[in-house]
């Protein structure tokens, strides 16, 4: 009989060496049913793993859905009695998500990835958790390898990996649901009752990625097993899989970039050129 999802995520955690015992692990958390599931087996089997694990949410003012996400991951929080820790993007910069973006003109997906990726990294740290776990699954993982080579960012692709090791600047970085499908999240989720939101956030549009997810489901249904077995197969024909180089110190506020002032501090900068004060409300 094929393993349950549980048992398969348990499997990774403990093969692939994801978590060791007095781990500290903060788990990223949106509101929705991946990271749900993700934070739902690591603090159950915490006890058995030997490790400790908060919740990190980020809420980025979102008209409509980040309310929505955030009730999500309270009842989430008070379900597994685990520290919760919600950083407001609002309180830090004066201005909610889709203003920061309409001011630096740029696309709010486009901010809202950076913003989430430089959090995740910073807080991690400075809450004292060695270990980031995402939700990120099977589907992610082919959406990005087909864009990658469809746009010939294929240089990216040996990045992805259940496990990225610490560095000096950021925490082990780890994939829990690597190998698990959206739909198995889902089906999991609900046949345990676990909080999520089908809520999707309004600048989600429907991308290239999101038909590539599409056309894989229904491989996937012609041939069980199709989307595991690409992604191990493009992994294992690139070089310098899971390899990853040290990022240096941002000049400004020490977070971890490949250049010298980070991505965050030049946002500020030029909300701040606009005559803009952080922490105006
Ligand atoms: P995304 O970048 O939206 O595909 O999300 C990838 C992963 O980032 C999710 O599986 C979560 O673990 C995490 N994540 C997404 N949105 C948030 C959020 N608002 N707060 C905390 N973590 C998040
Ligand atoms: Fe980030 Fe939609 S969740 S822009
Ligand atoms: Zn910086």
């Amino acid at each position: 009989m094929a393993k349950g999802l549980e048992e398969r995520v348990l499997g990774l955690l403990r093969g692939g060496k994801l978590v060791r015992k007095g781990d500290r692990v903060l788990v990223s958390v949106s509101g929705g049913k991946d990271s749900a599931v993700a934070a739902w087996v690591l603090a159950k089997r915490a006890g058995e793993l030997g490790i400790d694990v908060g919740l990190l949410h980020i809420d980025l003012g979102i008209p409509g859905y980040s309310e929505e996400s955030r009730a999500a991951v309270e009842a989430l929080r008070e379900r597994l009695d685990a520290p919760l820790h919600v950083h407001e993007i609002e309180k830090e910069w004066g201005l909610a998500l889709p203003e920061i973006a309409r001011k630096l003109k740029k696309a709010p997906c486009h901010v809202c990835g950076t913003l989430k990726r430089y959090y995740q990294n910073v807080l991690a740290k400075e809450l004292g958790y060695n270990v980031l776990a995402t939700g990120h699954n099977l589907d992610d993982s082919v959406g990005f390898i087909v864009n990658n080579f469809i746009t010939g960012q294929v240089k990216q692709t040996h990045k992805i990996s259940p496990l990225l090791p610490e560095t000096e600047l950021t925490s082990r970085k780890i994939k829990p649901l690597f190998w698990i499908q959206g739909r198995e999240t889902e089906g999991y989720a609900t046949e345990k009752g676990i909080p999520f939101t089908r809520c999707s956030c309004p600048f989600q549009k429907q991308s290239p990625t999101h038909v590539i997810r599409e056309a894989f489901d229904r491989v996937e249904e012609l041939r069980p097993g199709a989307k595991k077995s690409f992604v191990k197969n493009v992994l294992r024909a690139l070089p310098g899989k899971g390899e990853t180089t040290s990022p240096s110190a941002c000049e400004l506020c020490g977070a971890p970039t490949s250049g010298k002032v980070c991505t965050v501090c030049r946002m500020k900068k030029r909300l701040w050129a606009g005559g803009f004060q952080l922490g105006q409300q």
